[in-house]
């Protein structure tokens, strides 16, 4: 017997909103105050990775990370942070990703949940500026996750949350680390972005995303 796919999950940072650039800007500034630079490649590794991770993921890049204590460290995640939330400012419901709004709209229609599984403590706030926060049904809180992306864990505390089975749920990423994440969790992942590899299903936009496409991805991966 089939199982009927009863969730979606989604990832919140580059793919339901473009805020993956809002934090690749803030962390380019703080890294420049030290003397590093980072790009657009170091970037895809920060990439569904938490706050105090990707800092250290920085500072070894620049090859420092031995010179900072763990106060100076919290300092630079903070004013990462302060960074980050002032550009959160120009969010609004047009910053929705192409095809998301429609797809919620879909699933709801349909009586399929609706989750979400961001590692960012700035979720609640980001979801509110673009007027989703009723639009899911669950969403996980990463302030009480142990361990960021690539482990499953936020992806089946989402799960728990919408009381389904990873089994009856696919997972939205556009992270590397995060379609690692889905896959260990046991539900289907769909990747958005062509550098990415281990999908079931991958498109180069949210644009291409609908109800029907997922279905038709469960029933080749049945
Ligand atoms: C993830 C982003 O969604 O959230 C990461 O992909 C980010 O790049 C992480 O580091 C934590 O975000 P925040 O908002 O808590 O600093
Ligand atoms: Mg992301």
């Amino acid at each position: 017997m089939p199982v009927r796919l009863k969730a979606v999950i989604f990832d919140l940072d580059g793919v339901v909103t473009d805020t993956a650039h809002l934090h690749f800007l803030a962390w380019r500034q703080v890294a420049g105050e030290i003397d590093i630079e980072i790009d657009e490649q170091i970037n895809e590794q920060l990439k569904g990775i938490s706050r105090m991770d990707s800092l250290e993921r920085i500072l070894r890049s620049g090859g420092v990370a031995e010179r900072f204590s763990q106060q100076e460290k919290d300092q630079l995640a903070d004013r990462k942070n302060q960074l980050y939330v002032e550009s959160l400012k120009q969010l609004h419901p047009g910053s929705i990703l192409p095809g998301i709004a429609a797809l919620l709209a879909e699933l709801r229609k349909s009586g399929i949940l609706v989750g979400l599984a961001s590692v960012s403590l700035n979720a609640p706030r980001i979801l509110d500026a673009l007027e989703l926060t009723e639009q899911f049904d669950f969403c996980a809180d990463a302030s009480k996750i142990q361990r960021s992306k690539p482990d499953p864990e936020i992806f089946l505390v989402a799960c728990a949350g919408l009381g389904v089975t990873p089994e009856e749920c696919i997972g939205i990423e556009d992270a590397q680390a995060g379609i690692e994440a889905i896959n260990a969790s046991g539900m289907l992942s769909v990747g958005i972005g062509s550098t990415l590899s281990g999908a079931d299903l991958l498109l180069a936009s949210t644009s291409e995303l609908s109800l029907p496409l997922l279905l038709s991805t469960r029933q080749n991966n049945e």
